[in-house]
């Protein structure tokens, strides 16, 4: 990490990331569809690599949120796996996944499921260390930033002040 990111925080389009796979039949359930645990594989992999664009550190998952799977994924689908740092804390990035699956023949494209992952940075001993403060340039990235101070109280169970 360079360290004026630290002083000067780092804008979220800086490390947002796009995977995307073909869906073989190596990666189908017994039904044929593609397996979820696939899907979910990717969303962690594409989630933690922006958490480490951000931080500049390696980054572990420290939290999922429930996943829904909205719609079946088929095979000879092209997955899209679209990672954006939504929220950071001291040491923790909140990072909103969403995946699309595309019929590549039709051009056809559904939104199959998006969760919110939580990462920490780690330094070089392994412990917890601070991250760039999170730049937001629209007005999509500076609410999920916002909501996203009230989606950290409830996953720690903290209560609002007033209550
Ligand atoms: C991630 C880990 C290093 C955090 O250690 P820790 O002792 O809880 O560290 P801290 O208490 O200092 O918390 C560090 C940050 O994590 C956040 N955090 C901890 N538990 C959390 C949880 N369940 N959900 C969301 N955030 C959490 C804290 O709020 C803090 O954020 P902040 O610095 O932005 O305020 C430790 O839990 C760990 O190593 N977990 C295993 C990670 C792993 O191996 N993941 C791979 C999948 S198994």
């Amino acid at each position: 990490m360079r360290n004026n990111d630290l002083e000067l925080g780092k804008a979220s389009s800086k490390s947002c990331v796009h995977l995307a796979q073909l869906m073989l039949p190596e990666h189908a359930n017994p039904l044929g569809n593609v397996h979820g645990g696939v899907i979910m594989k990717l969303t962690d992999e594409a989630g933690s690599l922006a958490a480490m664009r951000h931080a500049g550190r390696h980054a572990v998952t420290v939290f999922v949120e429930s996943m829904t799977f909205d719609e079946p994924v088929q095979v000879g689908s092209l997955l899209h796996v679209n990672a954006q740092v939504s929220w950071v804390g001291r040491t923790s990035l909140e990072v909103l996944v969403r995946v699309d699956a595309e019929n590549p023949l039709t051009g056809h494209v559904v939104e199959t499921n998006s969760a919110f992952f939580v990462y920490v940075a780690l330094d070089h001993q392994g412990r917890p260390t601070l991250v760039p403060r999170l730049i937001c340039e629209t007005t999509k990235e500076k609410q999920l930033m916002a909501d996203g101070e009230k989606r950290k109280k409830v996953r720690l169970g903290i209560r609002p002040a007033n209550n």
